[in-house]
């Protein structure tokens, strides 16, 4: 009896192809780098690899502004080398998943050049035009997501077009059946070439509401994020039934919606038989730091409490009906030991206790490259070391809100993208193995100790214990399907929590301080499945220490 689905029952691994493996020299990583390392990818054990956009691009947000959706971009090889990479994965029994960016193109793609171009030709209300304020300003204060205006005027038609996220950015205009119908084929285009699933960026944007109007402004700059105006707009659900309707049923894939500002109250609305979507990635784990918003000024300290909270809570809102993914890092967060530990942890330790959580979890566990690795943050000297647009938008909101640079930039290195972007750490060899040329970004500096190849020779490394809870989770159907119950709610330093199904459960129990914690007596009972330290000791978890147990019961 097994009615889970393949995309239940495996690990995804995401790749941020700029960052992952370069064969030509260009400093910048390519498809064939993938394919090359399909075994290391096989020999993880992980079963689909999600790519972010590979497409045509000026690369202004890193593919994420693309300008041919059914095209390769020549810095990453050609459909050919595309179509070799599915093949290969095929065989090794690993799925690729598209990334669909469908809230906005390119300023660069020709639908937007020609929209642009007047207010009459036949592409003018495939994005969001609005007429000027009376005073010739932008339509509303609307804030977009990487700061600044989130309108940009256009001479050609004397309007202003928005733009969620950068100027460059356009959102287009869902509202357009032409529009919806050719992102539609885009999409079969790729489920034609095989791909197994795709992840749906910035999904929650895409409906806007009737009338635009001010909003309270929530910064100095006397503007409102436009997250706060748009998010989620009723009648958003209308386009993505129709969304699922003509690409994803019928398919043996998975989706995957990335859905700022969807509660867990909702979910079922989102995934299951009855929602749009196999998954959705929630914020609300990522963004206990913070005390509204994600605005990186903004950031309070937190308890541990909180992240279970949020963590329980979409572990419930999917309990009877759909599933969730889990995951601690990917291209948009910093590197989950620096983000969610405290600062003197070892890396090393810390690394595997995130790991324990992430792979015994209920839900399908999603590992950003390098995060196998416990690759960690940088901490450049200046912002303008920073490539990541969202960092220089930041940076400059947190100025405009008084910080001095010293303070606006420590922001910057707690939360910044190019956390996750640095190159994926390889062997211990120039350039950590990534590239023969100059990497388009600099390599993190812990890369003689923190890579690929000497974890691959030592079976205490994060890279080992990774590979062991990858095989825990095959080996244990009750990881796929048991009960999620937290344990020890109000615990500051533990997170626990059982998965019960039938007379067995698993009780897993991270210690997330540098700090001795106190454990309830018979929390761990039976046997010990795995840790990261080599013993157990039943009353204490030490600093940082991850186990899991697995006992008969009743
Ligand atoms: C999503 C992506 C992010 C991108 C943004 C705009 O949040 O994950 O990398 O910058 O959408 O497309």
């Amino acid at each position: 009896m097994n009615e889970y689905k393949w995309w239940q029952n495996t690990a995804v691994y995401q790749i941020y192809p700029k960052s992952f493996n370069d064969t030509t020299g260009s400093g910048t990583g390519d498809l064939h780098g993938i394919t090359e390392k399909l075994d290391y990818l096989k020999e993880l054990g992980v079963g689909a690899v999600w790519l972010t956009p590979v497409y045509p691009s000026p690369m202004v947000d890193n593919g994420y502004d693309i300008s041919d959706y059914t095209g390769i971009n020549p810095a990453f090889g050609s459909m050919r080398q595309m179509e070799e990479l599915i093949a290969g994965a095929k065989e090794r029994g690993i799925r690729i998943i598209m990334d669909l960016v469908y809230n906005h193109s390119s300023d660069q793609h020709p639908w937007f050049l020609k929209s642009r171009s007047s207010r009459t030709n036949e592409k003018s209300d495939w994005y969001i035009w609005r007429d000027p304020k009376e005073d010739g300003s932008a339509p509303t204060n609307w804030r977009g997501i990487f700061g600044g205006s989130a309108w940009t005027y256009c001479p050609e038609r004397g309007q202003y077009y928005l733009h969620t996220f950068a100027e460059a950015q356009p959102d287009l205009n869902w509202e357009n059946p032409e529009v919806r119908a050719a992102l539609y084929r885009a999409a079969n285009f790729w489920l034609d070439k095989g791909v197994g699933g795709f992840r749906i960026d910035a999904i929650t944007y895409i409906k806007k509401p009737a009338v635009f109007t001010d909003g309270t402004p929530d910064a100095a700059d006397g503007m409102v994020s436009v997250h706060t105006m748009t998010v989620n707009t009723p009648g958003i659900l209308d386009f993505l039934h129709e969304f699922r309707r003509e690409v994803f049923d019928g398919h043996d894939i998975f989706t995957v919606g990335e859905a700022n500002g969807v509660s867990p109250a909702e979910l079922s609305d989102w995934v299951g038989e009855n929602g749009v979507f196999s998954m959705l990635f929630e914020f609300a784990h990522v963004l206990v730091p913070y005390e509204s918003g994600e605005t990186w000024c903004n950031m309070r300290p937190w308890k541990l409490t909180k992240l279970k909270a949020a963590l329980s809570a979409s572990q419930a809102g999917v309990a009877r009906e759909g599933w969730c993914p889990i995951y601690f890092e990917n291209h948009d967060r910093a590197r989950s030991v620096n983000y969610f530990l405290p600062e003197d942890a070892d890396p090393v330790l810390g690394a595997k206790a995130l790991a324990t959580v992430l792979l015994t979890l209920r839900g399908t566990p999603f590992i950003y490259e390098g995060e196998e690795l416990g690759m960690t943050n940088v901490a450049w000297d200046s912002i303008s070391d920073y490539d990541d647009i969202s960092s220089h938008g930041q940076y400059e909101l947190a100025r405009a809100e008084g910080y001095s640079p010293t303070e606006a930039l420590s922001f910057v290195h707690f939360n910044s993208r190019d956390n996750a972007r640095t190159p994926m750490q390889w062997n211990g060899s120039a350039h950590a193995g990534f590239t023969t040329g100059t990497p388009w970004l600099p390599v993190n500096e812990n890369y003689p100790v923190v890579n690929a190849a000497a974890e691959e020779k030592d079976a205490d490394s994060v890279l080992a214990y990774y590979k062991k809870l990858i095989r825990l989770r095959t080996e244990h159907p009750l990881l796929l399907r048991g009960k999620y119950e937290e344990l020890l709610k109000d615990n500051e330093q533990i997170y626990a929590f059982a998965r019960t199904e039938g007379n067995r459960r698993t009780v897993t129990a991270v210690n997330f301080t540098t700090e001795q914690a106190p454990l309830p007596a018979e929390l761990l009972r039976g046997t010990r499945l795995i840790g990261n330290y080599a013993d157990a000791r039943l009353y204490a978890l030490r600093p940082l220490e991850a186990i899991v147990y697995e006992e008969e019961i009743g």
